[in-house]
Order: C-alpha cells, then sequence, then structure tokens
C-alpha cells in the first residue's frame, strides 16, 4: 500500500498487522508499521529508511507500483534492524544506491547488517543533499533510543523524518494521524516502553525539531502527524517533571493477605483524595503498567514474601521501573511474611538508578490484623502528606 504524504514523497513501507512483541518483550496490542518514504527529486530519488526484513517483500512491491527503477541514496537514521534490516536487500537491487548516515550508525550498521564500508557516504549534522528542488538537511536527535538515532528534514515540503522519535506501533491503513485518542495511547505506550529513560536528553532533541518549524512529522512507526504541535505537546507533557496526584500499586498476591493490605491502602488513599492505578502483576499488561509510570508521583510494589524474598513478578517490576526511570518521586514497599526474609533489602537494590525517597516499608505478619490496618491507614497518610508537600494535591 502506497501513501502520498505530499507532491513527491510518499510511505512505502510496510503495515505488520500480526505482530504482537517486539524486542521479545514490548508487547503491540495494535501491530505496527515500518515506515519508509521514497523522496524524488528532479535528479535524485532517496528512500528513508527501510522495513523489517521479514516485511521487505512490501517495500519492494511498493517501490515497483510507484515505478521506483533507481534509488540512489538509502537515508538510514536509525541503525535497529526493523529500520534498517532491509538495506542489503536493497543495496542488491538497486546496486548504485549509497547509505547515507552518521559516523556511528555506519559502524552499526557494519556489525549489525555486514554491509560494505564503500556502500556509506558519512554525513554530519547540519549536513545538505539535494536531490533537485528537494533538499535533505540531517540532524543528529542522538539517544531517542540509540546512540546513533538522526531526523532528515525535507527542506522545501518542511517534512521532519524522525524514525522511531515520535513514533507509535500501530497497524492503520490511515497516512495521517486521525484517531487522536488511540493514537494518543499509543504513543504515550511507545513513549513509555521506548524512550522515557532518556527522558533528559529529549527535551533538546525535541527543541532540535521544534526549530525546523515542521509542517509535517513523519515518523517510521504509526501515522504521519499533519499537525506536529500534537504529538510534541504530548511529548512536552510527559517529560516534564510536573506528576499527578496519582498512585500506581502495582501488587502480586499468593494466599490474599497482600491483597487485603492493597484493597485497604486504595480506600484509605480514596478518602484522602489520592487517585489510584492498580495492576496485578500476574494478569496486568506489561504496556499498560509503562502508560501509567509515565505520570504517577508514588509507585508501590506490594508483594509477599517468597524463598525468603520478593516474589520474581515484584522483582521483575522493580528491575523494569529502574530501567524505565519514570519521573515519580515516592516510592512504597508494602506486603506480607511468614517468618522473615530479605524482600526490602532485593527490591531496593533493584531501584538503585532512581533519583526517588523509599517510605519506611510496610510488611505485616501473616494475615493483617486490626492494628496493621491502623499501620496502612497511617501509610496513606503518609503518602496523601507526600502528595500535599509536592504540591501535586491540594
Ligand atoms: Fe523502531 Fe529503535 O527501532
Amino acid at each position: 500500500m502506497i501513501r502520498k504524504i505530499v507532491d513527491g514523497v510518499y510511505n512505502v513501507g510496510a503495515i505488520d498487522w500480526e505482530r504482537t512483541l517486539f524486542d521479545e518483550i514490548v508487547d503491540l496490542p495494535q501491530g505496527t508499521s515500518y515506515n519508509a518514504y521514497i523522496i524524488m527529486g528532479d535528479e535524485k530519488i532517496a528512500l528513508i529508511d527501510t522495513v523489517e526484513l521479514e516485511k521487505v517483500d512490501q517495500l519492494l512491491s511498493n517501490l515497483e507500483e510507484l515505478g521506483i527503477e533507481r534509488i540512489d541514496y538509502i537515508v538510514s537514521n536509525h541503525a535497529e534492524q526493523d529500520h534498517s534490516g532491509s538495506i542489503p536487500i536493497l543495496l542488491e537491487k538497486y546496486p548504485m544506491a549509497k547509505v547515507v548516515t552518521n559516523a556511528k550508525c555506519k559502524e552499526f550498521e557494519k556489525d549489525l547488517l555486514h554491509i560494505d564500508d564503500d556502500k556509506f557516504i558519512v554525513i554530519k549534522e547540519g549536513e545538505t543533499l539535494d536531490l533537485g528542488g528537494k533538499t535533505l538537511r540531517f540532524v543528529m536527535t542522538p539517544w531517542v533510543h540509540w546512540p546513533e538515532t538522526m531526523a532528515t528534514f525535507l527542506i522545501e515540503d518542511k517534512i521532519a523524518f524522525t524514525c522511531d522519535f515520535f513514533g507509535s506501533h500501530a497497524a492503520t491503513t490511515h497516512t495521517f494521524a486521525e484517531q487522536y485518542d488511540r493514537i494518543y495511547h499509543e504513543a504515550k505506550r511507545y513513549y513509555a516502553e521506548i524512550m522515557m529513560p532518556f527522558r533528559q536528553i529529549i527535551v533538546r532533541n525535541i527543541k532540535k525539531i521544534e526549530e525546523l518549524a515542521p509542517a509535517i512529522i513523519a515518523p517510521s512507526h504509526g501515522p504521519v502527524y499533519s499537525n506536529p504541535e500534537f504529538i510534541i505537546n504530548a511529548y512536552k507533557e510527559w517529560i516534564s517533571e510536573e506528576t499527578k496526584n496519582e498512585v500506581l500499586i502495582a501488587y502480586v498476591s499468593m494466599h490474599g493477605s497482600t491483597k487485603k493490605m492493597v484493597d485497604y491502602l486504595v480506600d484509605s488513599l480514596a478518602r484522602r483524595n489520592v487517585q489510584v492505578k492498580v495492576r496485578d502483576l500476574i494478569h496486568s499488561n506489561l504496556g499498560e503498567i509503562a502508560i501509567d509510570l509515565v505520570d504517577v508521583t508514588t509507585i508501590i510494589i506490594a508483594t509477599p514474601t517468597m524463598l525468603a524474598g520478593p516474589h520474581p513478578s515484584a522483582v521483575y517490576l522493580a528491575y523494569i521501573v529502574n530501567a524505565l526511570k519514570p519521573k515519580a518521586k515516592v516510592i512504597g514497599i508494602m506486603g506480607s511474611y511468614g517468618w522473615g526474609g530479605r524482600t526490602v533489602d532485593i527490591l531496593k537494590a533493584n531501584l538503585g538508578a532512581l533519583r526517588v525517597e523509599i517510605l519506611e516499608p510496610l510488611l505485616v505478619k501473616g494475615l493483617p490484623k486490626k492494628e496493621d490496618y491502623e499501620r496502612i491507614e497511617e501509610f496513606a497518610e503518609m503518602i496523601a502528606e507526600k502528595h500535599r508537600k509536592l504540591g501535586v494535591m491540594k
């Protein structure tokens, strides 16, 4: 399926309706797409990014349908294989083509794809490439989400091709974003799972893209934005230091004691006008938990003690939270135990990368008793007080 962006610019990438998992961890409830853009200048033809290797047939048939007999440049914004994986096939089909990218991306692609050194043209920040009436300018946007990531700006049409940056995992026949609620959710999921660890550096990269004053942002996943402010403003909200008056309670309970503590804490917080999201770690979708993490102020990990430590699913969550580095300000650990163990130490050891306040843990022996519920009440008041002091709750 070929999708026209403007005259001489087409999305010839692939739609992947069936894919349910990325990186063997990121769930794709809406599938995904690998956008690749052909740009037809008066003299030269460039392709921006390619597609996952297993979808190369879609790309090749789109190029054939568009009547593309020659590609001069394959611009590679990012070396990850969902965008670069088909470059070797394209170089076989279009042997005169050169891969245009930055020095770091070239090194990655030599390692990942075994592309020969003489196939590359290496460009730097701000350099341009004239296609004849259409001019590409290269903008380095490192760490969205690999060190070599860059964007390509088509000057005459004001289109910013940003690859993963501003992308969403969404298989859709819509060329441009139209179903805004759905796209907001999928773009937020993408941000949470892929971009959130690089929140600080995204501040600088957003500024660079804004300075281009793009009329269109064309990422390499999901629909294209003909109103770039929609996705730029969404990113600004997500990367800001502001958090919401919300607590995420992620719990696992084996025999119901920890669940009773969680239920009581939910009521105690709600009575204090603190909003709560509850996720059962065994049955919840990790992507939805990641979305929750984007703007909550407090994260509570609730786990029973098992084999002298936390339940493994709680350790997994702590590891994920530590890696995603959300902007939450407070973390609490709670749960029921039978006869001791190192639950708190093990969870804390997995949260070391976060700059958060870790509350005094709330551990209960066995099924919670009357005095334990009083401690949960105090725990809720302590969280509410933190939210008031942080200014997220009036
Ligand atoms: Fe869509 Fe980082 O690859």
